[in-house]
């Protein structure tokens, strides 16, 4: 929905408007997600409904009669061209994207995906990333303020990325330039100069994956893209289309969101002294502590769900057509699941019940990487500058969708 739309909504009292007005403000939601949550299962929008509780969140994303909402373009000038690129211009979350596909498409598809995206796959990737992390810091001048977003949270996640779909090092910086343009179409209400910005963007990463995918096709690498190219499933594999958009949803989501984990967990770790106490003396929490933090800042706030026949959820009849968002930063803050839920606690022994990357069939193809990411990334910085404290200037985001930092300044010693 374009902004204006959503401000008009908030103004008038819509909790769809509400949440992703609010969100872009970088508030604390907290208040909001109880008040949803009190109106029962599901709450009225404008148009559908909304939830903050957590069974009905999974219940939501596991039913079959839901599909991904996809964005409908309006009439205008914005409304043509958004719809002229996503059927000529890869694009992550349009069609063929594997997060905008429903069976029996998306059957095929991510069987093939799972089968390269395997958990020894990334466990394959530790020591690489454990290295990168290292480099990253290595770089890093103790001696002088930095901000954390641009020089080592941004970093991580995109290296890593690059490494899985064989990006050779001296192209990394154009991949990097490419996937920053695009990567601000995964948020909501773009602005019109985003959005032109962002289209720029997508045409020229669609045109360089096109070289890319001929390079990898001649001469494959040892890494996980080339593998996708060649998978097949009773003997067919996906088709170009696909593959792009594999590789632009993979590559956006490594912009948008790990960058978040890692900015939201040293911003939350350096907030609360006692449970980096914690860690310090027992390290074998820090994969848990990386699982509170998505439970606790997640760094996509809400999904939504178009309803593609009538059901019911709750025991609530929900109409073919209307759109159910499930706020999943509110799911993961619902009492009836998580005790004392406004609390930090690295210890939390269900911490890893958060719904942060979802759930049903679009559940986060990269969830292990992330946490993987998470748990080097968190863990090395805080071992290396034992003294790292935030300075003055942290600014989160005003994305709707994706929560995060924009900059993190700190002093590392
Ligand atoms: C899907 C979150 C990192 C690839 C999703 C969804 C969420 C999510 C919430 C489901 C969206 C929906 O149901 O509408 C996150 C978070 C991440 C993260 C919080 C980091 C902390 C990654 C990474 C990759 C990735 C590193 C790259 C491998 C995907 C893909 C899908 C997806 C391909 C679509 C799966 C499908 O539709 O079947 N992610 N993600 N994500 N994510 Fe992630």
């Amino acid at each position: 929905l374009p902004r204006a739309v959503l401000r008009l909504a908030a103004r008038r009292g819509d909790l769809q408007g509400r949440i992703t007005v609010e969100a872009s403000t970088g508030a604390d939601l907290t208040g909001l997600f109880d008040e949803i949550r009190a109106r029962g299962p599901l709450a009225a929008t404008k148009v559908g409904h909304t939830t903050t509780r957590h069974e009905v969140v999974k219940a939501v994303l596991g039913n079959d009669a839901f599909i991904t909402a996809r964005p409908r373009f309006g009439a205008g000038v914005l409304g043509k061209l958004a719809a002229w690129s996503a059927t000529n211009v890869m694009h992550p979350v349009q069609p063929p994207s594997l997060l905008a596909v429903e069976p029996p498409s998306h059957t095929r598809y991510r069987k093939l995906v799972t089968r390269v995206f395997t958990a020894r796959a990334v466990e394959q990737l530790r020591v690489r990333t454990q290295q990168i992390t290292d480099e990253l810091l290595d770089d890093l001048d103790p001696t002088n303020p930095v901000d954390l977003i641009e020089a080592y949270c941004g970093l991580l996640p995109v290296t890593v990325i690059s490494e899985i779909l064989g990006v050779p090092p001296e192209e990394r910086a154009t991949v990097l330039a490419l996937g920053g343009a695009a990567a601000p179409s995964l948020d909501l209400g773009l602005s019109w100069r985003v959005f032109r910005d962002v289209e720029a963007g997508l045409t020229t990463f669609d045109a360089w994956l096109t070289r890319h995918l001929d390079a990898l096709r001649a001469n494959p690498g040892d890494n996980l893209f080339s593998r996708l190219i060649t998978a097949r499933e009773d003997g067919v594999g996906l088709t170009e289309r696909e593959l792009k958009a594999t590789a632009g949803l993979v590559l956006a989501a490594g912009f948008e969101t790990t960058v978040n984990l890692l900015g939201n967990g040293i911003a939350l770790l350096t907030r609360h002294p006692e449970q980096l106490a914690l860690l310090r003396s027992k390290p074998e929490l820090w994969a848990n502590a990386v699982d509170e933090v998505l439970r606790f800042d997640p760094p996509v706030l809400l999904t939504g769900r178009m309803c593609a026949q009538d059901t019911t959820v709750a025991g609530i009849p929900v109409r073919r057509g209307q759109i159910v968002t499930t706020v999943l930063a509110g799911a993961n803050r619902d009492p009836s699941v998580f005790s004392d839920p406004g609390t930090f606690d690295v210890t939390r022994p269900n911490a890893r019940d958060h719904v942060s990357f979802g759930a049903g069939r679009h559940y986060c193809l990269g969830a292990q990487l992330a946490r993987m990411e998470g748990e080097i990334g968190l863990r090395t910085i805080f071992d290396r500058f034992p003294g790292l404290r935030l300075a003055a200037g942290a600014r989160r985001r005003p994305t709707r969708i994706l929560r995060g930092f924009e900059r993190l300044p700190a002093q590392l010693s």
